[in-house]
């Protein structure tokens, strides 16, 4: 990942994602969806637009209350979140600080050439307002059953104050949310299921019990649509930090949007003959911040065949390649034409792979370690002689000489666990 615009001197809190990182977070990405969509009966998918009607976000409550409290240094002129300050003087040059200022944290923008009060339209600060604006499509040409849930990744814009801590606090960030309706006497049931299940997607991706904590989050800290909220943390480098939400939204956004737009979101029940607005379980994710999570985790220091070496310990179904092709030799052009062979035949059954013919063995073993190759393949003179190759682990560095028929089930398998 690299600064946003980098040539350009940067833009605070955007971040570029590269080859390596566009295909980490694509795993993890995929991995939610599989989860939470694919594998169940209950879940419809959307993508909404991300430009949506001020009415949208009049009626959630962001235009009145979506803010930050900002403070700023009379002597220097920076501006700080005024809940993340110790002290009342700047920290950076003990001056003194203005009167707190709200600070709404939409970034606002003019939808056509004219730029009055009726273009004004802003970047989602959140996904979950497409799901809401969308739950009449779904119910009326899905005619879902409750409970049901909209399922939505994408991006969300919020014009942080003071953007931190690499992924964990930017203006231009992607969330994966779920909007899960169901009856209000049934709340309870299922936001109980989805912490469980929040629980086992962490752990799928690497992210083990000791590191991830629950945290009930008080009243008078809960959003403004919530009745109950826990906060999953993770232990970042800086501390522990929410790193996603689990949040009660009661019927608030569903009623909100019928009083504004008129528009009838009530569902009827078939057989108790009964018309209610349903109620809202919101699982909310910020994939950037399970990036950083998965990273942080996996960034293990050791020490093999007596060096020291860094690695990441990702596991295989989220390590953005799983398994690097070696010629033992550079220069042997039999071991390098095998090698090929060997790639392009594992190629065509797991992907993405990558050839590598550069540097000695043991370099080319530690620039994989180094991005969370779980497996290196080494076709060596053994290969001409009997068809085999070794297969190095990357955790324990230990090799094991196996056919080249089995190689893509034994990767295969372990990609899939
Ligand atoms: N729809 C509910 C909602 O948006 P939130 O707690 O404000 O709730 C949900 O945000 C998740 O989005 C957070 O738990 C976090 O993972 C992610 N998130 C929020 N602000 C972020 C930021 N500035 N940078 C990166 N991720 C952010």
């Amino acid at each position: 990942m690299f600064p946003g615009s980098e040539i350009y001197g940067g833009l605070a809190g955007t971040w570029d994602y590269g080859p390596l990182g566009l295909t980490l977070k694509n795993n993890i990405k995929n991995s939610w969806w599989k989860k939470f969509v694919e594998e169940r009966d209950d879940m419809y998918g959307v993508d909404a637009a991300i430009l949506m009607n001020a009415k949208v976000w009049e009626a959630s409550g962001h235009i009145a209350g979506f803010s930050d409290p900002l403070v700023e240094c009379k002597n220097c002129h920076k501006k700080f979140r005024a809940d993340h300050l110790f002290g009342d003087k700047c920290p950076d040059c003990e001056g003194e600080f203005t009167e707190e200022k709200h600070f709404n944290m939409m970034f606002k923008t003019n939808v056509g050439p004219v730029e009055d009060k009726g273009s004004v339209s802003y970047l989602r600060p959140e996904t979950a307002q497409g799901m809401f604006v969308n739950f009449k499509n779904v119910m009326d040409s899905f005619h879902p059953r409750l409970p049901f849930g909209l399922a939505q990744i994408g991006k969300a814009f919020r014009n942080e104050i003071s953007p931190r801590d690499f992924l964990f606090r930017a203006r231009e960030f992607e969330q994966m949310e779920i909007e899960y309706f169901t009856r209000e006497s049934e709340w309870g049931k299922h936001f109980e299921s989805f912490r469980t299940e929040i629980l086992k997607w962490l752990s799928d991706i690497g992210l083990g019990k000791g590191s991830v904590h629950e945290l009930e989050v008080p009243a008078e800290d809960r959003a403004h649509y919530s009745k109950r909220t826990i906060d999953f943390e993770f232990d970042y480098p800086f501390g522990r930090k929410e790193l996603l939400g689990l949040a009660y939204r009661t019927d608030f956004d569903l009623s909100a949007h019928i009083n504004k737009s008129g528009a009838d979101l009530s569902y009827y029940d078939e057989e108790t003959k009964e018309r209610f607005t349903s109620h809202c379980i919101e699982p909310s994710f910020g994939l950037d911040r399970a990036v950083l999570a998965v990273l942080c985790e996996a960034y293990t220091e050791d020490e093999l065949g007596g060096e020291a070496r860094v690695f990441l310990k990702l596991k295989p179904n989220i390590a953005p390649i799983k398994a690097a092709v070696f010629p033992l030799l550079k220069n042997k052009p039999e071991l390098v034409k095998k090698a090929r062979e060997v790639f392009a035949e594992l190629k065509k059954e797991i992907r993405p792979i990558v050839f590598d013919d550069n540097g000695n063995i043991g370099k080319r073993y530690r620039r994989q370690d180094e991005i969370g190759t779980p497996y290196c393949v080494t076709i060596d003179f053994d290969t001409l002689e009997n068809d085999t190759v070794t297969v190095r682990d990357r955790d324990t560095g230990k090799q094991d000489r196996v056919k080249t028929g089995e190689l893509a089930a034994i990767i295969k398998k372990a990609i899939n666990s």
